[in-house]
């Protein structure tokens, strides 16, 4: 059973500057609810109840999002506004939240080796929380990756097919197709030019982790742009034992930029909040 769900969030978020200069990229938000609920939520219904966040400097807003805040309470009581905070209620009734501080960003890689003491020995989830994903047909995609895990066993890597003048900005993998949307995974390349890139497949914000992945990633050596890539030491668990790739059902935005925001702003504007399922 996968109880914990890791979110790497120390990040500088230098593509949505000036808004992320004080303000973590996290905790921008799409109509009502800020980026990082919409990863909880996604982690509750996946049954995944333990979330352990790595934070870091001038990202205090996260922890005081996931509390009580015992003057608003007192404000609203009894009002017609106390809708507005049945969702955020229930994550604090039913997650428990652990943080941690990684003091150096040097990248994906080492943020989720900075939460191993959260973790522990056992497989984990990682959620990119700005990789917003919905899927209104069905379940979650995190639901989804979770049944995969319980099928085999492994790491998984959540991927979509890219524009592939896109692929620099993704890890992208090649891998032996077991089903439509299933692949094993033979080779892993982070960020390559669409020329060096063995497909379109590109790994999204969504990942099961098995713990063997905390010694790997603790030898493995910086890679792209100076960081110390997953993609890296996922390559090495692909190698040495099994990682699958799922092509996931539904949709992801990518926040982390103006036009993936706006579109997911649009989207849960349209599905969401117009239909009064917002909160
Ligand atoms: P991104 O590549 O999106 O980096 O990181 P970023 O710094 O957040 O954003 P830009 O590119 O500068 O606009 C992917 C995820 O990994 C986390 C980020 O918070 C984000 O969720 N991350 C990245 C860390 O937690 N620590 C790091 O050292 C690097």
């Amino acid at each position: 059973m996968i109880k914990k769900c890791l979110f790497p969030a120390a990040g500088y978020g230098t593509r949505f500057l000036p808004a992320t200069k004080a303000m973590p990229k996290e905790m921008l938000p799409v109509v009502n609810k800020p980026l990082i609920q919409y990863g909880v939520e996604e982690a509750l219904d996946a049954g995944l109840s333990e979330i352990s966040i790595v934070t870091g400097r001038g990202k205090r807003a996260l922890e005081d999002h996931f509390d009580i805040s015992y003057e608003l309470e007192n404000q609203i009581k009894g009002t017609d506004k106390e809708k507005y905070l049945v969702g955020i209620r229930r994550l604090l009734d039913e997650c428990s939240f652990s943080y941690t501080r990684q003091t150096e960003m040097k990248g994906l890689g080492h943020a989720i080796l900075t939460g191993r003491p959260l973790i522990g020995d056992e497989p984990f989830a990682v959620v990119l929380a700005d990789d917003l994903c919905v899927n209104p047909e069905g379940d979650g995609v995190l639901t989804q990756m979770v049944k995969l895990y319980n099928q085999f066993r492994c790491s998984i890597v959540a991927i979509q097919e890219v524009d592939p003048q896109e692929t620099h900005k993704y890890g992208v993998i090649a891998g032996d197709m077991i089903r439509d949307d299933i692949f094993r995974v033979t080779n892993m390349v982070e960020k390559p030019k669409p020329e060096d890139a063995p497909t379109n497949l590109a790994i999204i914000g969504r990942y099961i982790l098995t713990p063997d992945i905390f010694d790997i990633i603790a030898n493995t050596e910086p890679g792209k742009g100076g960081e110390i890539q997953i993609t890296d030491a996922l390559l090495q668990q692909a190698r040495s034992g099994c990682v699958i790739a799922y092509k996931f059902k539904g949709q992801r935005f990518d926040c982390g930029g103006a036009e993936g925001y706006i579109d997911a702003t649009n989207f849960c504007f349209e599905n969401y909040y117009k239909t009064g399922k917002a909160y």
